[in-house]
């Protein structure tokens, strides 16, 4: 299970704060637990783990295997915020790093569009597109997101123009609501196979329904053993304890943000693998708890690379951070540091380690220097790098975000704040039943 060490906070906090945190975190856990705390309609995800049937993923498999049979190589993902970050954060942390060039994997590549508006992505999308043979799965709640809704119509325009309407109907899944948005409307009229996001389960808590499983799945990643891990972190979360990993976690932000004047929390790690969970993390934490006038603010690295960029500021810029960092026990593969006849590079004191036992002495190197420097480190760690320890930590991130922004005193499942640009947006771009909007906002240019 995912393990918690707050050792490194120690030198930053008085004990009997420790202990008032953490009875507010455990009152907070009583809030999710009882599911009797502001946006209680959004808790499903609490449950998905050990509530995902046999059914589902078999039918997820289906997909894969259909796709398989047609020789499909390329899948287009397209969703944004939490209908792609799970979804991309996994398939990143599982993926051997050079995938691409090596092409030894059967499983076809997922790549993600509909996360942005640049032309040049999408013109350089469909040039890749034009050479493979693709599919795509479309991701979107509300059906009405703006970004993805422009990457799907010239997706599904450059399918139905290479393999026919029919075929093109084959090759296009839709993860959506049940019942409302224009995906659900286009799915019944075109025959897309659909797969369903719960009402009570917000995007960003979505990884573990078909949003984030389907891409893991055609990706040729093992979605069994994601949800197993999760449901283990579902069991063991759900127990109401001192020192319950979430509770902990929970406390300890809190504490630091609001005791300690630490508005900033980094997510640190040490595999470039991670970069990708560290986004889904930031937009868990940031959309959920950023509102009100309130929240922590977080950030990420992806060390060493970023001890020679962000590493000055961290050790000796202003103190306003404090540092999560994700420590992974054992590396999948090994490398030995072999000795060297002239030893130039003066690092035959390294004969015989592993390049891991190096980075694990960098990361403790670290903390250390960051303890000193006045950065308050918490360390949440797991074994390795699988999908039963990834379901582990993110569904452990989860639970314990749903503690902390209630510690913290905010709703954690809306974002009202998510608005504010595309009220602009659609004004700008004059879309109808945004007149007076347009007319307001051309006055202040
Ligand atoms: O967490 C959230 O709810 C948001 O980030 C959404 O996932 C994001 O805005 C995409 O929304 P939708 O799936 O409705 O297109």
């Amino acid at each position: 299970m995912v393990k918690i060490d707050v050792k490194g906070c120690e030198p930053f906090v008085k004990e009997e704060q420790v202990k008032a945190y953490v009875q507010k975190a455990l009152d907070a856990f009583d809030v999710l637990d009882s599911e009797t705390g502001a946006g209680n309609d959004f808790l499903g995800w609490k449950h998905l783990p050990s509530q995902i049937t046999d059914g589902l993923i078999n039918d997820m498999d289906a997909i894969r295997e259909s796709w398989n049979k047609k020789g499909v190589n390329l899948v287009i993902a397209i969703g944004i915020g939490g209908s792609y970050l799970g979804a991309k954060a996994v398939i990143e942390a599982l993926s051997h790093s050079f995938a691409k060039q090596l092409k030894h994997k059967d499983a076809p590549e997922v790549v993600f569009a509909g996360n942005n508006l640049s032309e040049d992505y999408l013109a350089e999308l469909m040039d890749l597109a034009s050479e493979r043979n693709v599919a795509c799965i479309v991701i979107s709640k509300s059906g009405t997101t703006t970004e993805p809704a422009v990457a799907f119509r010239i997706v599904k325009q450059f399918l139905e123009s290479n393999y026919g309407k029919r075929e093109a109907a084959e090759r296009i899944v839709a993860i959506t609501d049940a019942e409302r948005g224009a995906l659900k409307v286009l799915s019944r009229q075109e025959g897309y196979k659909t797969f369903i996001v719960p009402n009570n389960v917000g995007g960003r808590f979505s990884v573990l329904t078909p949003v984030g499983l389907l891409p893991i799945a055609v990706a040729g990643f093992d979605i069994k053993a994601l949800v197993e891990g999760a449901k283990k972190a579902e069991r063991a979360l759900s127990i109401k304890e001192t020192n319950n990993p979430a509770v902990v976690y929970a406390a300890m932000r809190n504490l630091l943000f609001k005791e300690c004047g630490k508005n900033t929390e980094i997510l640190v790690n040490y595999n470039p693998k991670l970069t990708y969970v560290a986004e889904w993390w930031k937009q868990l934490y940031g959309e959920s708890e950023g509102k009100d006038g309130t929240g922590i603010f977080p950030a990420s690295v992806n060390n060493t690379a970023d001890l020679h960029s962000m590493g000055q500021f961290i050790q000796e810029g202003t103190r306003i951070m404090f540092e999560t960092v994700l420590h992974v026990d054992n590396a999948r593969r090994s490398v030995v540091i072999e000795s060297d006849g002239q030893n130039l590079d003066q690092l035959n004191f390294l004969s015989g380690k592993h390049v891991e036992h190096c980075n694990h002495m960098a990361e403790l190197g670290t903390r250390l220097a960051h303890i000193d420097g006045g950065v308050p480190q918490i360390e949440v760690a797991i074994e390795t790098l699988d999908a039963k320890r990834l379901g582990e930590l993110l569904y452990f991130f989860e639970f314990a975000c749903g503690i902390s922004a209630y510690t913290l005193g905010v709703n954690p499942f809306n974002q009202p704040g998510v608005e504010a640009y595309k009220k602009n947006m659609f004004a700008l771009l004059e879309k109808p039943g945004y007149e007076d909007a347009t007319k307001a906002i051309k006055a202040h240019l």
